[in-house]
């Protein structure tokens, strides 16, 4: 079951233990993840299985930011499900929309959802370096930065992805 609502502190701890364990996102504060409103959360057997976190940026983007599912319930498609309800929610407000992403699921998605892809950042739009720069100013992303650091350069490159709207 999918439902749009903020995360529960449980919830919160639990993904934020989750996001220190990929290389593919840098992670957030417990606080922040509970302030997100743009979030879809998965559910499977009334357990938290998954969440997809979307941001609204400047100039009409919306980054769909985090998409996360728990371990014991990937390769089912609850990615799909939740990166094709933040998808219809950011079209439905008539937002272009922005993923970056070194995982393969999600490229495979972000091309099958027909974006225009590259790995040059440069192809990131202004709203997006705007907010980059807002977002690496916090000490706990800078840390992690650091602790993760080996890993994200395995994973490396990331792929942009941007879809307009007309
Ligand atoms: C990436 C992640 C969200 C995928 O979740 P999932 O529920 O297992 O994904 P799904 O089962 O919905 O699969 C999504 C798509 O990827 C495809 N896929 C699976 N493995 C793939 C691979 N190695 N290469 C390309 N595509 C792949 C699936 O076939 C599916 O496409 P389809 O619907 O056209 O068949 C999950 O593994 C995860 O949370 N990883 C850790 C965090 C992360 O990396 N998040 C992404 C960072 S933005």
């Amino acid at each position: 079951m999918l439902t749009l609502r903020a995360l529960s502190q449980t919830e919160a701890v639990l993904l934020h233990d989750e996001l220190k364990t990929t290389p593919n996102i840098l992670g957030y504060t417990i606080p922040e993840l509970m302030r997100f409103q743009n979030v879809i959360v998965a559910e499977v057997d009334a357990r938290f299985a998954g969440v997809c976190i979307s941001k609204d940026l400047l100039f009409n983007w919306t980054d769909i930011a985090v998409l996360y599912i728990l371990p014991e319930f990937r390769g089912r498609g609850l990615a799909r499900e939740l990166y094709t309800a933040a998808w219809e929610n950011a079209i439905l407000k008539r937002r272009h929309i922005f993923t970056w992403s070194c995982s393969p699921e999600v490229v495979h998605l972000m091309e099958d959802f027909g974006m225009t892809t590259s790995k040059s950042m440069f192809r990131m739009p202004l709203a997006v370096h705007f907010h980059m720069n807002v977002h690496m100013m916090s000490w706990y992303r800078i840390s992690e930065s650091i602790r993760k650091g080996r890993a994200m350069k395995r994973v490396m490159p990331l792929m942009v992805g941007t879809k307009k709207t007309n």
